[in-house]
């Protein structure tokens, strides 16, 4: 339990907002007050764009209502032309780092994304997960992690976890709303039962991998090392014929198959999920020959791979034009966490990298494009966060009825128009897993967490100019940009080596200090317990973290060599029958076991760079 300091805390969080927590004894009640200058005229501008919302609705109303009525009523209404639903492109990139964009500065060319996101909106107050799985789950969900049980790191591929069946996904609704749904590319949210699939959650077709780092050739794709299997699926049929086109390449043939069999007068939502450029670092050859220049060897086949991706980005916008999609369309490009620097990848200047709750970890490049777009050419400093676009699509397709149970906000506004941003706080996670007898943490609670808080459990919040961390975040280093051939090894794990043993909390200023060099934990102990107590306060709301042991019955070896769902549906009673069988095939198998041996040492070694 926590035990909360009672009384009034006031926190300063900007100039102009104040904000005042009340907790009572004997209530388990907390109020929060929100006092703002700026909220009056937030407020009169809300107003005014809600009775503009309330415009539109009733004009959407009328519009679906119209076909209606003339069956019920009998009353022959002239179909109202109902606002056109956009067409949704949602591109997401894997471990793209904060510096590997041209307009960030990059030593990597990336000309077509530049110039979409010149010609739109760059965010440059956007944030994600560190991780592929938690990033994809609050873009699926509109939800942070604390609320659907997936606090933990990764789903693996063996893990018998999935998105919880019970929260409508964001394909779900638009199929709802009208939309055709299409999916290419990587999911990587677990996929133990048939029900867990893309396909089960509201695409209607699939091309793609399941599990998070197949080879971009042979779509062969290994956990740890121990259990490898096949992984290119075409709806829920493994996709043999396909092997051996690379992975962006092949996705790329898909989209434009898709868009010139599909009827622009029916809203289509597109999630183009390019497993570039996560290792393995592959691609083919001749996008490698553009990065002579680049004399580190991982960073090389790294550029070449974000090459061919902006190659290929150009030739979907181009394929929007061409089949008529793109003057109703929306585009949004981005990454899925930060650049993992012992791959190839940069944040510089950011702190920290993939895996990590600093800023190189979390901070994402992206943007939008859109010839919808009421101001274009412009930089948007709202805080938006990945669990952001669901409300906001869900938005855009008109079918936005509530923001209960949600952890997103509607930020089209925002973007589109400059208004005053709905988001002022960021929960990163709680990860009460990560909490590790024998850490040496026995500060954690009293000392360091004021008895509010016990920081020694990983967690991460933002909230107005400030960020606060605690636990083990991941590694902090500035690892600059990788000009040289040895690669950033002699900067990785420095920041470990300075900090004091024991130091678990930590406080930055990120509007003046983005890059994290200035800790502020101990000269501002009155900020540091506000935002403990919004952790606690949070954690009150989260559920129990879901992270099962890995299940021995996924091993494709099981499965014809693929990776496939390998549980039937809920309460199969069939299954523990063959299940049982199974079982006793691998138990004899005793070269396996040996074999099984020698894999997990070297998937051990693996993983530790896992985080
Ligand atoms: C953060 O730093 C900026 C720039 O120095 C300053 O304007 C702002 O007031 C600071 N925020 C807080 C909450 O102190
Ligand atoms: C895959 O590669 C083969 C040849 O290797 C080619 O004939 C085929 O068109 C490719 N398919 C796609 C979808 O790119
Ligand atoms: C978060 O809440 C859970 C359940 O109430 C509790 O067991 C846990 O100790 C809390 N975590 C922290 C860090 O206070």
């Amino acid at each position: 339990m926590i035990a909360a300091p009672f009384g009034s805390h006031t926190l300063q969080l900007s100039p102009d907002l104040r904000i005042v927590t009340k907790i009572s004894p004997g209530q388990n009640q907390t109020s929060v007050d929100i006092s703002c200058r700026a909220l009056l005229e937030m407020r009169e501008r809300i107003c005014s764009v809600f009775i503009l919302v309330i415009g539109v609705t009733l004009l959407c109303g009328l519009g679906c209502l119209g076909t209606h009525k003339s069956k019920d009523d009998g009353v022959h209404t002239e179909e109202v032309e109902r606002p056109r639903q956009p067409h949704l492109i949602f591109i997401m990139v894997d471990d793209q780092g904060f510096g590997d964009i041209g307009y960030h500065g990059s030593d990597i060319h990336t000309p077509v994304l530049d110039q979409l996101a010149a010609e739109g909106v760059k965010l440059e107050n956007y944030y994600v997960q560190p991780i592929c799985s938690p990033s994809r789950s609050q873009l699926m969900t509109g939800r942070y992690q604390i609320h659907t049980g997936l606090q933990h790191s990764i789903i693996r591929p063996r893990q018998p976890l999935c998105l919880p069946s019970d929260i409508p996904t964001l394909p779900e609704l638009l199929v709802e709303a009208g939309y055709t749904t299409h999916m290419v590319g990587k999911w990587h949210l677990g996929f133990c039962r048939p029900s867990c699939l893309p396909t089960g959650r509201g695409f209607q077709s699939f091309l793609g991998t399941l599990t998070g780092s197949g080879d971009h050739f042979s779509y062969q794709s290994c956990d740890g090392a121990e259990a490898c299997g096949f992984d290119l699926h075409d709806g829920e049929r493994p996709a043999w014929e396909m092997t051996g086109n690379y992975s962006t390449l092949l996705y790329i043939e898909r989209v434009k198959q898709i868009l010139q069999s599909h009827d622009p007068h029916t809203p289509l939502f597109l999630y183009l999920s390019l497993q570039a450029a996560h290792t393995p670092l592959q691609v083919p050859d001749h996008f490698l020959n553009h990065n002579d220049f680049q004399s580190n060897r991982l960073r090389r086949h790294y550029a070449g791979m974000l090459n061919c991706l902006d190659n290929s980005i150009g030739q979907v916008v181009q394929q929007l034009k061409s089949s008529g999609f793109y003057q109703n369309s929306i585009l949004i490009y981005s990454s899925d966490n930060g650049g993992q620097p012992l791959f190839g990848g940069s944040n510089w200047p950011l702190r920290g990298g993939k895996g990590t709750y600093w800023e190189g970890g979390i901070r994402a490049v992206g943007f939008v494009h859109s010839p919808l777009l009421k101001r274009k050419g412009v930089v948007s400093r709202a805080l938006i966060h990945v669990s952001d676009w669901y409300p906001t699509l869900l938005g855009l397709a008109g079918t936005l009825r509530t923001h209960i149970g949600l952890d997103g906000h509607n930020v089209w506004g925002s973007i589109s128009e400059g208004l005053p941003c709905p988001r002022t706080e960021i929960l990163f996670n709680i990860d009460p897993v990560s909490r590790k007898p024998g850490e040496p943490y026995h500060k954690a609670m009293v000392l360091n967490g004021f008895g509010i808080w016990d920081t020694a459990v990983r967690a991460a919040l933002r909230a107005g100019d400030w960020k606060l961390l605690t636990g083990n975040v991941g590694d902090g280093d500035w690892i600059p940009p990788q000009a040289l051939p040895g690669g950033p090894d002699r900067w990785q794990k420095l920041e470990k080596r300075r900090n004091e043993l024991g130091k678990s909390v930590w406080l930055f200023n990120v509007s003046s200090d983005p890059y994290e060099r200035t800790d502020l934990a101990e000269a501002r102990p009155e900020v540091v317990k506000h935002l403990l107590t919004r952790l606690a306060e949070y954690n009150q709301t989260a559920v129990m973290a879901r992270n099962p042991p890995d299940d021995p019955m996924a091993d494709p070896e099981l499965h014809g060599g693929v990776w496939t769902p390998w549980l039937g549906l809920e309460g199969d009673t069939e299954e523990d029958d063959g299940r049982r069988e199974r079982m006793m095939k691998i138990k004899h198998c005793k070269l396996c076991k040996l074999k099984a041996l020698f894999k997990k040492v070297g998937s051990r070694l693996q993983r530790n760079t896992l985080f």
